[in-house]
């Protein structure tokens, strides 16, 4: 038997560095990304996943060149209206993450479009981070609370956080070499099993989301426990 990750999380990097190889520029590589993300939802719904969370634009991205910058949005908004069809016939849900006040008027309309027309929609939950940092999940999530005047526990921080709707996730993958989590989802991750590929994200294909799924399936999870504390529990379950 093999486990599949319930939630699958990934940094998709190196589209850039795919394009820069190619003598390409840089808008290139996300739209090759684009590509392989198609694969990528299709593939983990075929596999059983239940939840995919992408970051596609972190806080931090807005520091890019502003023709990288105005080429995201235009991608996010094109690769919308094109896709939604698509992934709402494969009964794929959208839901977006992140902070929708910094984004034009046609992103965030677009974003709108795609959750109400795939929200029926129970085969695999999309999330697409966007405009989306960790600390700003935890800063959003705090200030929520202290404007209800609610106390801020562990617990009640959990429900106000943006991904309050899907379990924590089982597995972070970061493709394109670097061994780093660049904001992403900070409090979410605290126990998820991380996985890094030198893949650059175009090139990350179905043997390689395979292979970290098959990866995924020999960690052992302790989360705190001790290994021969898990051995009975497994037992009593295979009985
Ligand atoms: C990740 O690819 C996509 C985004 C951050 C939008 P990069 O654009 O960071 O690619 P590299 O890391 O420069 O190769
Ligand atoms: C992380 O990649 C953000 C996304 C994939 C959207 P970056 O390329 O922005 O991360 P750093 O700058 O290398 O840490
Ligand atoms: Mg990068």
């Amino acid at each position: 038997m093999t486990t599949v990750p319930h939630h699958i999380a990934i940094v998709m990097d190196g589209n850039g560095r795919w394009a820069t190889k190619r003598f390409l520029p840089r808008v290139a590589g996300h739209k090759k990304g684009v590509d392989s993300l198609r694969a990528c939802v299709r593939q983990c719904g075929e596999r059983g996943v239940k939840v995919l969370t992408v970051f596609a634009f972190s806080s931090e991205n807005w520091s890019r060149p502003p023709e990288e910058v105005s080429g995201l949005m235009e991608l996010l908004a094109v690769a919308l209206s094109r896709e939604v069809p698509h992934l709402k016939a494969e009964g794929v849900r959208i839901h977006f993450v992140g902070d929708r006040s910094a984004l034009s008027e046609k992103v965030r309309a677009g974003l709108l479009q795609a959750e109400a027309a795939t929200a029926g929609n129970t085969h695999l939950l999309f999330n697409i981070c966007f405009n989306y940092g960790g600390r700003w999940d935890i800063a959003q999530a705090a200030a929520r609370l202290a404007e209800r005047g609610e106390p801020i526990t562990e617990r009640s921080l959990d429900a106000a956080m943006s991904l309050s709707h899907v379990p924590d996730p089982d597995l972070v993958i970061r493709t394109g070499g670097e061994q780093r989590i660049s904001n992403f989802l900070l409090w979410q991750a605290a126990y998820s099993e991380l996985y890094f590929s030198d893949k650059l994200w175009p090139d990350f294909d179905a043997a390689a989301l395979d292979e970290a799924i098959a990866d995924f399936a020999r960690r052992e999870r302790r989360f705190g426990r001790t290994s021969e504390q898990l051995q009975p529990a497994t037992a009593k379950k295979a009985a």
